[in-house]
């Protein structure tokens, strides 16, 4: 089998980065190579100053610190690198189509068309292409006859190994994984030893018992179905918070209850103002997609549910601010803490406080937001993006503050939009005390005691709570 010295990574994103980090680490004999046609990305990667690489997760600026310059390279220079490369990851964003057919549906598969067509021109020798972003079942076809057309005699063989890493949790994700799943074409010599060679490598930390290898198609899907089912626990406990809200039962109570069945289990239940994140809605619709598309409408429908009713979430927080509020908001001091989809990640794509802020500015809210580790710039950006917006408007409704005591002075009511640690040890009756009167408190991730909140004088709203 051939030995593996070059690795090249496409994309030097939330997945890109920390994964080829930890394969760096794992394999020190194999330089790994991390690209990106994001110049200013790639710079803040190779920061002196390890706390500046462009994405924060627990754990990474070490593992980066470990190998960058001995065998992680960042670099733009993508030519080379894919030159040198014996096995090439793809892990380059495929958002939701934004036009034309299967707009706000199906995948926008531009960039990887873009990689697979620089890979097919710059190659010179054979090289294994790993799909590590997320992509539609079968796209495998489309990449295989793109490098196999370029008639200059070189072998290709396409992988897919889907990442199942979790924001948040990357590094210890990718340092322990519950499962790595390796696709290709098991009915060659040449797909099995591709196989093979991807599974060698992870092998250097990971239990073999825990390295799948499947056909291409079944890995592609089953990246999909895992973001489908949870997504969909999402959305269900969130039904159910409805439901608690008008007949006395406590979200958390019965989450406890059913998550003691084996059958079902107690992760992934938590009640909140709705899922965020690049992935879910967007891999939730492509499957909506591809379903409609091979005619399977009830299958559409089903899915599709899921995202209706996280959306619905996400409006009837907002409404609720709004209605608990005297029925208006305008000119009234609201504070955010959190702006990021999670805790523990500077990611902000498709968070719900997006949506939340935008429905209250609709109404006319004064915002002020604190999150511990995004920035202003990439707030404005976040609304700015959104149709309709105009930004010299937003920034005089809403501002960004470092301190989180002075993000709540004098505001009338707080939303907890991230469920950062940091929020719970805060000194709540300080920050009553500064507040106007009556003071509310809107819990959209359940982590705060509203017991006590409501013994220092706040009025309090959880979600799913009576
Ligand atoms: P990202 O947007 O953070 O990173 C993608 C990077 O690719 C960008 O920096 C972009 O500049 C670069 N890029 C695009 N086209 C390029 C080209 N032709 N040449 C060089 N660089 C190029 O995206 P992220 O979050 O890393 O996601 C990547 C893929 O992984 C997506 O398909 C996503 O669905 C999937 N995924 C994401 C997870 C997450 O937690 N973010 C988890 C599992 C899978």
């Amino acid at each position: 089998m051939q030995k593996i010295k070059n690795i090249c990574c496409i994309g030097a994103g939330y997945v890109g980065g920390p994964t080829m980090a930890v394969i760096a680490q794992k394999c020190p004999d194999i330089n790994v190579t991390v690209v990106d046609i994001n110049e200013q990305r790639i710079n803040s990667w190779n920061d002196p100053d390890f706390s500046k690489i462009p994405i924060y997760e627990p754990g990474l600026a070490d593992v980066v610190k470990d190998s960058r310059d001995r065998n992680l390279f960042f670099s733009t220079d993508v030519d080379a690198a894919i030159e040198k490369a014996d096995i090439i990851f793809i892990s380059v964003n495929t958002p939701t189509k934004t036009y034309g057919i299967g707009k706000g549906m199906a995948a926008d598969l531009k960039w990887i068309e873009l990689c697979a067509r620089q890979i097919a021109r710059v190659s010179v020798t054979d090289k294994i292409v790993v799909e590590k972003s997320t992509l539609p079942v079968r796209t495998a076809n489309a990449l295989k006859s793109i490098l196999e057309n370029t008639g200059n005699g070189v072998k290709f063989q396409i992988l897919s190994n889907p990442e199942f890493l979790a924001e948040g949790t990357a590094v210890a994700d990718l340092m322990a994984p519950d499962r790595v799943l390796i696709g290709g074409d098991v009915a060659t010599k040449e797909g099995r030893t591709a196989i093979q060679t991807l599974v060698d490598i992870y092998a250097n930390w990971v239990d073999k018992d825990r390295i799948l290898t499947t056909n291409v198609w079944s890995s592609e899907l089953s990246k999909l179905t895992a973001n489908a089912f949870l997504a969909q626990r999402v959305s269900s406990i969130n039904a159910m918070s409805e439901l608690c809200e008008k007949t006395g039962a406590d979200v958390n109570e019965v989450a406890r209850a059913i998550g003691m069945d084996s059958r079902i289990g107690s992760k992934f239940l938590k009640s909140s103002v709705g899922f965020g994140g690049s992935c879910f809605q967007k891999d939730i619709l492509n499957l909506v997609y591809i379903s409609k598309s091979l005619g399977l409408n009830e299958v559409a429908d089903y899915w599709e549910q899921v995202v209706i009713m996280n959306d619905h979430q996400k409006n009837r927080f907002a409404a609720n601010i709004v209605k608990t509020l005297f029925n208006t908001v305008s000119g009234k001091k609201i504070t955010f803490l959190g702006w990021a989809f999670k805790k523990d990640t500077n990611d902000t794509r498709e968070s719900a406080a997006i949506h939340v802020a935008d429905f209250l500015l609709k109404e006319h809210a004064n915002i002020v937001v604190y999150d511990p580790k995004v920035t202003a710039d990439q707030i404005y950006k976040d609304l700015d993006y959104l149709e309709g917006n105009d930004l010299e408007t937003i920034k005089k409704l809403l501002t960004v503050e470092t301190d989180p005591y002075k993000a709540c002075e004098n505001s009338h009511a707080i939303a907890v939009l991230t469920e950062w640690d940091e929020f719970k040890t805060y000194n709540w009756q300080s920050i009553y005390d500064n507040m106007l009167k009556p003071a509310s408190v809107f819990d959209g991730r359940n982590i705060l005691d509203l017991d006590k909140l409501k013994a220092i004088g706040f009025n309090v709203d959880g979600i799913g709570k009576p």
